[in-house]
């Protein structure tokens, strides 16, 4: 287990060109790009279960707005703050309107047609230009240089947007409440009927980063964050003095709403929440890493790898150890709760492996599954028991490594997203919410 080696808390905020220097590094370093799926930007988790995960919450708003627009003979105008490369326009073209069938393919819900215009707000010129050279050729999208930190970024007369998008901790970035609040107040003022604002923050109570809990969240607001993961252990550990800092806000919902509550006041006009999120609750970035938690366990590596084609995984280290905080109980329940629905997973489909009888080509006995269980872990069980029923007597093409072990991963995604309850106990917080002046 890696040592605990973290930045002191009460040190003074980097500066702006130094949080910048994270994310040039990042995007400089080539690892920001997407290569395999065992490390990197793009690595499995976060394009199967982080990416889907955001994009099923995002679907019924999604899904209302452009149908919403088109009754007004009208497409979809996009607003995505701290753009990075464009990748909230790729995450929201990946929602899907059907999901793909045996032989029917899956329909995607912003299709060319549904939207007018996408325009990409970000502060850093090295994102800024891979964007471009990414997605120039489309002439519906514009990105642009802008600091979300002092208002909203529009010219005059601009024309309103109808989703206004942030991704992946973004919303983080405002350190001091003032600027997140003024922003918000903006978008309400500038929104001229009707608007959806997806917020994503860093969610207090991560277990990655459990030596920041603390009870009294005026004593730690905002954390500094090190974009170390993107490399190896012996890399990180190697480069550490050359790791550049980001000083991010940790948010609860009651943080977030207290924004909210007195951006409403200052814009005349109700922003109202419609949903929190938590996402990644033991696989987020950190886990691998150890900075702010010596008890956290590399589950995202471990879930990486059950994604990977080829690749078998150790099942036995897929067990999470959960340690509780004192003085958190009701943090510490929920973190018990869903450890324990999940190692229960994990270990059962290890029964159903080892019971698997390659004669009768069945599980022998079946497994037990107590009707006391959440019903989300029954409902997960079975699935695993009929994938492993279906193909444990394949004798080519790596049935465990390559249908069992990711459907696992699949598994484990819906079971703690059917678990979480949007309370800051992850480490992305989305909350969702709409503006409605009509
Ligand atoms: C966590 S990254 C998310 C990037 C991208 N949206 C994604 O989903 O991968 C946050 C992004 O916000 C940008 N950013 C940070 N502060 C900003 C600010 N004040 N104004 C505009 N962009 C900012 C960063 O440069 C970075 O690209």
């Amino acid at each position: 287990m890696a040592t605990t080696v973290h930045r002191d808390q009460s040190n003074p905020p980097p500066d702006a060109d130094e949080q910048m220097g994270a994310y040039s590094e990042a995007a400089t370093s080539g690892l920001y790009d997407k290569l395999t799926g065992l490390s990197g930007k793009y690595d499995n988790v976060r394009r199967y279960w982080e990416d889907e995960l955001t994009r099923r919450w995002i679907r019924p708003h999604l899904s209302e707005l452009i149908e919403r627009k088109s009754a007004e003979m009208r497409r979809l105008r996009i607003m995505d703050l701290g753009c990075g490369s464009g990748d909230g326009y790729e995450l929201l073209r990946g929602v899907r309107r059907t999901d793909a069938g045996l032989t029917r393919r899956e329909t995607w819900l912003l299709g060319d047609g549904a939207m007018e215009h996408y325009k990409g707000v970000e502060l850093n010129e090295d994102l800024l230009t891979q964007a471009r050279f990414i997605h120039g050729g489309n002439p519906k999208l514009e990105f642009v240089q802008g600091n979300f930190c002092e208002g909203l970024p529009v010219e005059e007369g601009e024309r309103p947007y109808d989703l206004y998008l942030t991704s992946y901790g973004t919303f983080s970035h405002h350190n001091d409440d003032e600027t997140l609040i003024q922003l918000l107040a903006d978008i309400a003022k500038h929104t001229e009927d009707h608007c959806i604002i997806v917020g994503d923050w860093l969610g207090r109570y991560s277990y990655e980063w459990q030596e920041l809990w603390v009870a009294d969240h005026s004593e730690l607001r905002n954390m500094d964050y090190v974009i170390s993961y993107i490399y190896d252990e012996k890399e990180r550990e190697a480069r550490r003095d050359e790791l550049a800092h980001i000083y991010l806000r940790l948010m609860t919902p009651e943080e977030v709403m207290a924004c909210a509550a007195e951006a409403s006041k200052r814009a005349g006009a109700d922003i109202k929440l419609r949903a929190f999120h938590d996402r990644s609750i033991f696989t987020g970035r950190h886990s691998d890493t150890c900075e702010y938690n010596p008890h956290a366990q590399p589950m995202r590596t471990l879930v990486n790898r059950l994604h990977e084609i080829n690749y078998r995984t150790d099942l036995t280290d897929l067990k999470i150890d959960y340690v509780p905080k004192p003085g958190f109980d009701f943090i510490n329940s929920f973190f018990n709760e869903i450890s324990m629905a999940w190692n229960t997973l994990v270990e059962t489909t290890e029964e159903m492996l080892a019971n698997f009888d390659q004669d009768e080509a069945r599980i022998i006995p079946e497994p037990h599954i107590p009707d006391s269980y959440p019903p989300a872990l029954k409902e997960m069980l079975g699935r695993m028991a009929a994938v492993v029923n279906g193909v444990g007597w394949l004798d080519v093409g790596l049935p465990r490594e390559n249908i069992i072990e990711p459907q696992l991963g699949y598994e484990l995604r819906n079971l703690v997203s059917r678990m979480q309850r949007g309370i800051g106990c992850s480490h992305g917080l989305v909350g969702i919410f709409e503006v409605d002046k009509t």
